[in-house]
């Protein structure tokens, strides 16, 4: 793709004829609420990781595509420079504020803070004085909390609303870089890879995503397989716990330590990924070097502060607000999983590259050994999504796996595509019917998809 490559802004007439009832209404009642018409619509899809979870942050490339679940935003500029903010969902309450002064809130992320990430990474970058006033009525079908990147969506359509708002030429490389880190003022220190999918995805391709620089090649998904989500039924908010900052702590903790015991500028290097650059390595020299310098079981604040040589005031210098309090940090096995991961991308790639005979197997076996690493040395799963790919596996799943951070949310399996009604079928009566809660509203938790395209500007 070419580096400046813009987001489609296209006519009303081209929203997709399955799509064109939800338009309508949300005209409506953006009318209801505002007493005036939308001038345009973003819109920003929600994504699945087939493979590669927790690994983006340390430089590592990743395996996703977007799906059909997306977030709308139908907007209206205004010249008074007030932010207006409607969900159409009443559980999530309203937000009006200044657009030139507003905090992100990190201790309660409620919906509206992701929307104004997005609004402030744009006008950060531009260096927008005095951007126009908005009124935004947001209507999301990703299920929040899923690993399904909802916050993320939410993010890049504000991000998106705001550059077309201001007219502003931004593109998708650009806004996916932007909105990776703005999406971090609301204090959770993520990668870049549901930013990217959701500017850089294309229909009917899953896409290879590499960074710095930032890049997306299309993965060929061989043909006959579906990929079917399963919602675990259990919500985790990833920026309402420390776990993922715990992660990200803990594997720079390991590439310094690693790095100090070959006598590099430690403090230099912060993600295992550039670890590896540095010390012209390979993946399973990486693994071994794990092996050869940490012990097993978790270390102390005192044990670290020791390996590197630092006073403890200095490392918690280092640590976010909400890792302060870490007592333990498991350097093994976090850095064995980011390696074993890193390394289950790349093969994931060429057998769908090269598409021979029996690599449904094979990749269903990547996809397991992603859940099992995620599960015992990442510690991110848990136990409905083990329950949920395990009743995966046996309904007939070539393989299946957490997607997103984990701790709760969705999982992925890669069935037969002839299959998939039996699969559907099977998995609901071993892991849904089981609890009256799981199966309400079953088909918006257990559904195959495809690949979809990525975020969009519609004119009203
Ligand atoms: C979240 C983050 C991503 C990535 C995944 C785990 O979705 O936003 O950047 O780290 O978790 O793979």
């Amino acid at each position: 793709m070419s580096t400046n490559t813009l987001v489609p802004v296209l006519e009303r007439n081209q929203i997709h004829a399955s799509m064109k009832e939800r338009y309508v209404d949300l005209t409506k009642k953006f009318e209801a609420h505002f007493g005036c018409k939308p001038v345009f619509f973003c819109r920003a899809p929600g994504r699945v990781n087939l493979i590669g979870e927790h690994i983006d942050y340390c430089g590592y490339s990743v395996l996703p595509m977007a799906i059909q679940q997306d977030i709308v935003m139908a907007v209206c500029p205004n010249q008074s420079q007030q932010l207006n903010l409607v969900n159409t969902n009443p559980t999530f309450k309203s937000f009006s504020t200044s657009i030139r002064n507003f905090t992100i809130s990190k201790e309660k992320p409620e919906w509206f803070n992701y929307v104004l990430c997005g609004l402030k990474g744009i006008a950060e970058f531009s260096k927008l004085d005095k951007p126009v006033g908005l009124s935004i009525l947001t209507d999301g079908t990703v299920p929040k909390s899923a690993g399904l990147s909802s916050s993320s969506a939410l993010v890049c359509c504000a991000g998106l609303t705001m550059m077309y708002a201001n007219d502003l030429n931004i593109s998708k490389l650009e806004l996916a870089d932007i909105c990776a880190k703005c999406e971090q003022y609301i204090g959770t220190e993520g990668g870049g890879m549901d930013q990217s999918i959701c500017f850089l995805a294309e229909a009917g391709k899953a896409k290879h995503i590499e960074f710095n620089p930032l890049r997306a090649t299309d993965v060929t998904l061989p043909s006959a397989v579906s990929f079917i989500i399963c919602n675990s039924c259990t919500e985790m908010n990833k920026a309402s716990t420390s776990h993922f900052n715990q992660r990200v702590v803990e594997d720079r903790l390991a590439c310094q330590i690693m790095a100090k015991s070959k006598n590099l500028d430690w403090k230099k290097v912060r993600r295992l990924g550039d670890l590896q650059v540095s010390l012209e390595c390979s993946i399973e020299g990486m693994l071994e070097l794990v092996d050869n310098t940490f012990k097993r079981t978790p270390y102390s604040k005192v044990e670290v502060c020791k390996l590197l040589d630092v006073s403890e005031q200095e490392l918690n210098a280092s640590l976010s607000d909400n890792t302060l309090h870490v007592q333990e940090f498991k350097l093994h096995d976090r850095a064995k999983h980011v390696f074993s991961e890193a390394s289950r991308v790349i093969q994931f790639k060429k057998i769908c590259n090269e598409a021979q005979d029996g690599c449904h197997k094979l990749l269903g076996d990547l996809m397991n050994q992603s859940h099992a690493s995620c599960r015992d040395l990442y510690e991110c799963s848990c136990p409905e999504l083990d329950e949920v790919t395990e009743a995966c596996r046996q309904a007939g799943a070539f393989g299946a796996r957490l997607t997103g951070a984990g701790w709760g949310g969705c999982a992925v399996a890669m069935v037969q595509t002839s299959d998939v009604p039996n699969f559907i079928q099977s998995v609901h009566s071993k892991f849904y019917s089981k609890d009256a809660k799981r199966e309400s509203n079953i088909d918006a938790k257990l559904f195959a998809t495809v690949p979809g395209r990525g975020a969009v500007v519609y004119k009203a």
